[in-house]
């Protein structure tokens, strides 16, 4: 299956076998990695992969590897993360190996790289799921196409698909008059803003990866100085596809 297939049928996976990936694997996951496109090349990040000894959670579940996500602390770095890592959430899941990506989870006392000085910012689950891997487009849980746009348009459907912490779905776009769009991040209340905050960034990073997946020659992405501002919503970007 090819990445844009696996934007339609993809889903977080819980639920994991033992056997780890083999060297075979973790190279081309390597490859794959090193060949992705930023979002912002102006940002320094590196990753690890690293077995489940490695980290910490108060999740019930665990896979048996996880990469873990670093990155220089500035601009948009999160949005950075997730723009990089959706596509290799989306390489993984279409060679039929499950992901979950984990706000709760983090590194434990017995990992001990230091990833250039690098903060660490989110990981996801990596590994064979027990059960099945893909579900059907209709069993996805999604906002409305016209709850998340200014007008209908088909062309932002792979966004739509996107997964988000606890599927908020933090997302609004606007179409502007030259044909580009600007992406928004909804402001949260309080309460909202402690549980999903630090990752509602990196939601917008991994919605603006299937559109660059869906639109690969055309995809471009800019911070304007002066952009339309809305009402309860942060902008986050201008792209073209
Ligand atoms: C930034 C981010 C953080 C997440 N953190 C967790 C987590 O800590 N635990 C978990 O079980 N799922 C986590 N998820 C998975 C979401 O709950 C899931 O993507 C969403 O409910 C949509 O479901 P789907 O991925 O199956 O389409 C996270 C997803 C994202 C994008």
């Amino acid at each position: 299956m090819n990445l844009e297939e696996t934007i339609y049928k993809r889903q977080s996976i819980r639920s994991y076998e033992e056997t780890p990936l083999d060297d075979k694997e973790i190279g081309e996951l390597k490859t794959f990695i090193e060949n992705t496109k930023a979002l912002n090349d102006n940002i320094q990040w590196s990753y690890d992969i690293v077995s489940k000894d490695k980290v910490r959670s108060i999740l019930q579940w665990r896979s048996p590897q996880y990469l873990l996500l670093f990155s220089e602390e500035k601009e948009n770095y999160r949005e950075n993360i997730g723009f990089i890592f959706q596509q290799v959430d989306l390489f993984l899941q279409s060679k039929g190996i499950g992901t979950c990506w984990l706000g709760m989870l983090s590194p434990n006392g017995k990992y001990d790289k230091k990833n250039d000085g690098h903060k660490f910012v989110i990981a996801i689950s990596v590994g064979y799921p027990v059960g099945e891997i893909y579900r059907n487009p209709d069993e996805f849980q999604r906002k409305a196409l016209t709850e998340i746009t200014d007008r209908e348009d088909r062309k932002l459907r792979p966004l739509q698909y996107a997964p988000s912490a606890t599927n908020s779905q933090p997302w609004y776009i606007t179409h502007n008059t030259d044909g580009t769009y600007n992406i928004y991040r909804e402001k949260l209340g309080l309460i909202k803003r402690n549980i999903v905050g630090r990752w509602n960034p990196i939601d917008i990073g991994i919605a603006l990866a299937h559109i660059y997946i869906t639109n690969r020659e055309t995809f471009k992405f800019t911070m304007e100085d002066n952009p339309m501002e809305l009402n309860n919503y942060i902008y986050e970007g201008t792209f073209e596809i």
